[in-house]
């Protein structure tokens, strides 16, 4: 059995790579799936920030300059979800041979479900390789033109290479009066919206803690938005609504209870 590999790409820097890459492979596992997720972003490293691996002593740097060997960078995250951090360090990354990801792989993905790469932004080496692995590549944007530019240059590269992409995460989506909407996004980028993940303050809050969203706030509305594209990669039923939903249809029975309807 070997894993189908996912890199999460963007093209301009800060729309929410890692913070998808974290929260889907999280998601994935807690749905029992045997899932790694890999930080390739060498230059700006920050997946194992966010679950307190920033002391880590091997890291991917280590693996793409040679001194490690791939399994001695992998360490445990949560709900059995597997890591690859980066390290922090400029030399470290300037040691780093990005080529050598390519024969990392055929380790990585073995006896696993998904692997999930988070890619660094633009279109420099150490941003192909991560694209030239996947089976599938997903782009993250926001809604705003400067994003949909750059992702499409992306999508370019990517097809470049023999690749394509899988769909759109559209994040930070103020879900009612986004600037560019769903159609327009999948119409501009020629690729499906495969999940819409709103602005939510608990992602922030769930970083300063260390602990993925999805499982620190797992009803919140980008939880339930990484959970339902988890379940949707993995071809699973998805019914879970969040608080906010659960909020509403509350108010709704309250007031049908009191003015009656239907
Ligand atoms: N849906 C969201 N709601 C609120 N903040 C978000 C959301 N997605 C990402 N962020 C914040 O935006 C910043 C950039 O996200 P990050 O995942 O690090 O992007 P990238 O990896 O593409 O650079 C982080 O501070 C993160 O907490
Ligand atoms: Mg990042």
């Amino acid at each position: 059995m070997t894993a189908c590999v996912y890199t999460i790409a963007s093209g301009k820097g800060g729309t929410g790579k890692t913070t998808t890459t974290l929260n889907l492979g999280t998601a994935l596992a807690m749905l029992g799936k045997k899932t790694i997720v890999l930080d390739a972003d060498i230059g700006m490293a920050n997946l194992g920030l966010l679950l307190g691996l920033e002391k880590s002593k091997i890291t991917l740097h280590e693996v793409l300059s040679g001194s490690a060997n791939i399994n001695e960078a992998v360490y445990e995250g949560p709900a059995g979800l597997k890591v690859v951090p980066s390290g922090l360090s400029l030399r470290g990354f300037q040691n780093s041979k990005p080529d050598k990801l390519k024969e990392v792989m055929g380790a990585l993905i073995e006896g696993m479900d998904y692997v999930l790469i988070d890619a660094p932004a633009g279109i420099s080496k150490d941003g192909v390789i991560p694209l030239a692995v996947a089976d599938k590549v997903i782009l993250v944007v926001n809604p705003e033109l400067a994003s949909m530019a750059d992702a499409l240059k992306t999508k370019a590269l990517t097809e470049m290479l023999g690749r394509y992409i899988e769909g759109v995460v559209l994040n930070r989506a103020e879900l009612e009066k986004t600037e560019i909407n769903r159609n327009k996004v999948s119409e501009l980028l020629g690729a499906k919206v495969l999940e819409m993940v709103p602005e939510d303050a608990n992602v922030r809050r769930s970083a300063a803690f260390k602990v993925p969203i999805v499982i620190r706030a797992p009803k919140s509305p980008a939880s339930i938005a990484f959970k339902r594209l988890a379940a949707s990669i993995a071809g699973e039923k998805f019914t879970e609504t969040s608080e906010k939903e659960d909020k509403e249809s509350f108010v709704d029975r309250l007031a049908r209870s009191i003015f009656g309807g239907k």
